[in-house]
């Protein structure tokens, strides 16, 4: 029966699962600003597949070794060195050439989601497709996890508030929930109040914010697999 179990809000929390943790389990991976964001503007507008890399090195290697894929991704907000793209979802939007593949690098979002690799469905929420992952877990009847990536270490707010915005969209009781609806009427000035709401802003990146505040522009459900590649099921 539909339940959400449990709310991870920041990385010491779900970096001290030991992988056996996660196992047949069905999470919802949130990094709203900006990677979850990324990643579902980007497989909503045509990328085939996306992979997620830790580290810069790994992701600058699997981009050499394979030709036409778009290397991406941020570090302290900004693209690494040599890198064709950042991390605002709005560059993504553009419908690459049939079969194109995304290596993002971010700090958090991409650290989250290699984090659960171990679980049985993994799923890349955001506003962006909001419906869409709650339609899912709804049929499914799932009883489901949400990892909010954070930021750095911490909590950030913007994904917590993703995370109530998902739980009241299936009438889930939950302390996020409430948060959510504490904020509702004022979701704009709590992104740009957060800490990387700010980040953006002082990056001149505040565009990003009213992109990643749109709700259900891309009926997309990015699933990770087994195999590492995250890809653009569609809502049955
Ligand atoms: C992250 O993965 O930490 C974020 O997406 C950071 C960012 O976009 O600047």
């Amino acid at each position: 029966m539909l339940h959400l179990a449990r709310v991870f809000y920041q990385p010491t929390e779900y970096e001290s699962e030991p992988p056996a943790y996660w196992k047949g389990k069905t999470v919802v991976v949130i990094d709203v600003l900006r990677a979850t964001s990324t990643l579902v503007t980007a497989l909503g507008s045509g990328y085939a597949e996306a992979r997620c890399f830790r580290e810069v090195a790994a992701a600058r290697s699997y981009a050499a070794d394979h030709p036409g894929a778009v290397l991406a991704g941020e570090r302290e907000g900004l693209p690494p060195e040599g890198f064709e793209k950042g991390n605002s979802p709005g560059e993504f939007v553009q419908a690459p050439v049939a079969g194109t593949a995304l290596a993002l690098t971010t700090t958090n979002g991409t650290r989250a989601l290699e984090s659960v690799r171990g679980a049985e469905r993994i799923l890349v929420g955001s506003f962006l497709n909001l419906h869409v992952v709650a339609d899912f877990l709804q049929k499914a009847g799932a009883v489901f996890e949400v990892v909010c990536s954070g930021t750095g270490d911490a909590f950030a707010l913007e994904d917590a508030l993703v995370a109530g915005a998902l739980a009241e969209l299936l009438h889930l009781e939950h302390a996020v929930a409430a948060l959510y609806r504490s904020c509702a009427g004022s979701l704009g000035e709590a992104f740009r109040a957060s800490r990387n709401g700010r980040r953006l802003k002082a990056l001149g990146l505040d565009g990003d914010l009213d992109w990643c505040l749109q709700r259900d522009r891309f009926p997309v459900l990015p699933m990770l697999g087994r195999d590492g590649v995250i890809r653009p099921t569609k809502p049955s």
